[in-house]
């Protein structure tokens, strides 16, 4: 290849608008609204290749100019649900869906999955990601690579990393100590990664304690390729011309959307001596491993006639199963044919997924009212008809002020003022009230707390005059909350007799929400971060721009002063350090308003003869030992049911100094961590299953970073196989030597 092929070759074509297509000399847009494409070569029978969003489903343009044809795809349950399903075959049963609708559709990879961690409720994209944890968040994220990857597709792992607002997440400046960046930060991606062989990775907006991480050789070549052993493509995310020397030096082999410009920096800064042409070549290399890969290299002839009736029957048993079940005075199941009063305007415009990136335009959206309807519930013919004229003249208002702005979504309309006595002859006439509150956030705006972590007044109100009105008849109320993270519950939740969170759950999410409301499924999903009492409770809560109010279009990238950092702005402290989540509610004692990893179920469990022992790890490649941990579970309820057995793992000493500053970050404080989790089949009543879970030491280990390597204390560890962070169920208890691990200690750390 000459080096202005290389050098094409390593930037993606543009866009119709703005196209870079300096070798192939014209723009073909294989999949119209796809997030972009690599150039082709012709006289080298190189292919374009297409690259499409996203998480939650393929992401392209649902019409085409002059054709008729429709070009829907499914769109399944957002990635806070998947991972609330804590169910690995569940999530790869999603994501290969997705991966079969991007083959059939002509698309080589999946932008996807979003695996940062939600460091903070208010971040706008948690809704794609999977949790506050690092191990779910990698075995879920894992089990989604390998279900795309298994139709012959790629996926691309982002945002890599420490990618945890949106507010100015073009500049933004996360600065992490770097045992938190080790061990929560990048250790989801480290799991995911060796546990999946990612096709690609994308390299985040963000700086990380300095450099964006786009050029940060460090992040890019000696962590991830030098330690973790990682062989695919690096792309950066959708960003700009920044230095493109740098970047590619650093280990960002691909750049998108692609600008000519950028071509062009890298033929100068071979000539004159800046960039390696043996660098550019490894990169050269690494992008044509992964195009040979790829179904348009093979010539596979996609049907574009994707099997969506499947996949949406898959996407409605997935939104069940991530489903959490958070509160049942004997309110649910609700028995058949009840009469239902079903308020909220999310009732009957179901919030299915967040916006931006993970937007997905499906053949149809099945509402809350549908789903009942369909499952024999007779619904309050009045109150339906109210929210009918109600919400479409909303809508219209909400539209015209937005502009419909593809990044700020769907926005929540105030709720339908109803008054006390129109709900009083309500409660006479029906059995029972269901009441959904929803959010929405997305790509490029952070959330905020008043009327959106915390209830509006409106909200408020409809939840105490609808509890009112159906209590004083004996009859039970029901809230489902259509969210996209984190609301506020520890105020209200008295109120109703059961609260279901149903997330944001795609495209079926009406008929899956009866499914459970029906006992025809039931709940076994868990929580994956933790609902705290008030959002000031959460520990990076000062360290969040949350008073930050901008359109989207201008929160991407804030303009302050180089001068004049601002903080949150230019630049976020992670001072919280490791104590993110349960991590910090569970070890300081600080109540919450519903633990990480609760949830309920229409039956009971019991856990019994937990056991757990240590052998030589025999896996191929590995050091160290390996822990087998298993418990057995039995359903002792009356209902056929599943259950997730979490392990937390102590190490020894275990207990933080009640002293102790949560600020700070050092190595001597032990932490009980998730370190496996569970999910038993559907268990028959009386049924009984013993559920096996491997660790290996080195995952045991915590990261030093004054030697700047991996420890695995000598000692008894205790094993928890656990219910929620705060309900342990049984315990083992195990010796495990010392253990040591090596790792650079400069990499990525933060700037004295
Ligand atoms: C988002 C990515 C997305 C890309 C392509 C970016 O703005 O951050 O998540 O994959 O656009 O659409």
């Amino acid at each position: 290849m000459t080096l202005e092929e290389k050098a094409t070759l390593a930037v993606c074509a543009g866009s119709e608008n703005n196209a870079n297509v300096a070798v192939s000399g014209k723009y073909i847009h294989h999949l119209p609204g796809s997030g972009g494409q690599t150039q082709a070569n012709p006289r080298l029978g190189i292919p374009e290749t297409v690259l499409a969003d996203g998480p939650v489903g393929l992401r392209i343009d649902p019409e085409r100019e002059g054709e008729n044809k429709k070009y829907y795809c499914t769109q399944f349950p957002s990635g806070i649900s998947l991972a609330a399903s804590w169910n690995v075959e569940n999530a790869s049963l999603v994501s290969k869906g997705i991966g079969n609708e991007a083959k059939e559709r002509g698309a080589d990879v999946i932008l996807a999955p979003g695996m940062n961690l939600h460091r903070n409720p208010l971040n706008g994209r948690n809704f794609e990601y999977f949790s506050e944890d690092p191990v779910l968040s990698g075995k879920i994220g894992a089990a989604y690579v390998k279900g795309v990857q298994s139709e012959g597709v790629g996926v691309s792992v982002k945002h890599f990393a420490a990618n945890n607002q949106e507010t100015n997440r073009l500049n933004n400046d996360s600065k992490v100590g770097i045992r938190a960046l080790r061990e929560l930060y990048l250790k989801g991606f480290e799991i995911c990664i060796k546990e999946s062989s990612p096709w690609t990775i994308m390299s985040s907006y963000n700086k990380l304690n300095g450099p964006y991480t786009q050029e940060s050789r460090d992040l890019l070549t000696t962590i991830l390729r030098d330690e973790w052993g990682y062989k695919g493509l690096v792309m950066t995310d959708w960003t700009g011309r920044r230095n493109t020397v740098e970047q590619l030096y650093a280990g960002n082999e691909l750049f998108a959307p692609g600008m000519p410009v950028q071509t062009q920096d890298i033929i100068e800064g071979v000539k004159n001596g800046k960039l390696k042409e043996s660098d550019l070549d490894i990169a050269v290399r690494r992008i044509l491993e992964y195009i040979v890969k790829t179904p348009r290299f093979a010539g596979f002839g996609y049907s574009d006639d994707p099997d969506l009736k499947t996949h949406g029957e898959i996407a409605r048993k997935a939104a069940a199963e991530g489903m959490v079940l958070l509160k049942n005075s004997k309110a649910l199941p609700l028995v058949a044919k009840a009469k239902v009063a079903l308020y909220g305007n999310c009732s009957y415009e179901l919030i299915t997924g967040g916006s931006g990136a993970a937007q997905v335009y499906s053949p149809y959206v099945v509402n809350i009212d549908q789903g009942l309807s369909s499952a024999g519930f007779a619904l309050d013919k009045t109150l339906a008809d109210y929210y009918s004229k109600y919400i479409p003249y909303k809508r219209a208002e909400q539209d015209y002020e937005q502009l419909s702005h593809v990044h700020l979504g769907k926005a929540i309309l105030p709720e339908l003022v109803l008054s006390r006595k129109l709900i009083d002859s309500q409660a006479a006439e029906n059995d029972v009230a269901i009441i959904t509150i929803g959010r929405n956030s997305g790509e490029a705006k952070d959330r905020h707390i008043d009327g959106d972590f915390n209830l509006t007044d409106a909200e408020f109100d409809l939840l105490r005059n609808v509890c009112d009105a159906f209590h004083v008849l004996g009859k039970k109320v029901i809230v489902i909350l259509n969210v996209c993270g984190v609301v506020e519950t520890a105020s209200w939740k008295a109120l109703p007799d059961a609260i279901l969170a149903a997330w944001q759950p795609g495209e079926e999410g009406g008929n899956a929400v009866a499914d459970i409301v029906s006992g025809k499924e039931n709940p076994s999903g868990r929580l994956p971060m933790t609902f705290p009492i008030s959002y000031m409770d959460v520990p990076s809560s000062k360290d969040f721009p949350y008073d930050f109010f901008s359109d989207a279009a201008n929160s991407s990238s804030v303009r302050t002063d180089p001068n004049k950092p601002v903080r949150n702005i230019s630049y976020t402290e992670y001072e919280e350090g490791i104590w993110v989540g349960y991590r910090y509610f569970s070890t300081f004692g600080v109540p919450v308003s519903y633990p990480f990893g609760f949830g309920l179920s229409y039956t009971s469990f019991g856990c019994s003869k937990p056991s757990a022992k240590i052998a030589p790890n025999s896996a191929k490649g590995a050091d160290g030992y390996a822990v087998t941990a298993s418990v057995t579970v039995t359903n002792t309820g009356n209902v056929a049911g599943k259950e997730v057995v979490e392990l937390y793992v102590s190490a020894p000493g275990a207990g933080v100094p009640a002293s102790a500053s949560y600020l700070s970050d050092t190595t001597d404080k032990p932490v009980r961590e998730l370190k496996a989790f569970a999910k038993t089949k559907l268990l028959q009543p009386g049924e009984s299953q013993t559920v096996t879970m491997k660790i290996d030491t080195y995952s045991l280990a915590s990261y030093n970073e004054n030697a700047g390597q991996w420890e695995t204390a000598a000692g008894t560890y205790a094993f928890e196989f656990a219910a929620s962070a705060d309900n342990v169920l049984a315990k083992s208890a195990i010796k495990i030597p010392r253990g040591i691990w090596p790792a650079n200690a400069s990499a990525c750390a933060p700037q004295k």
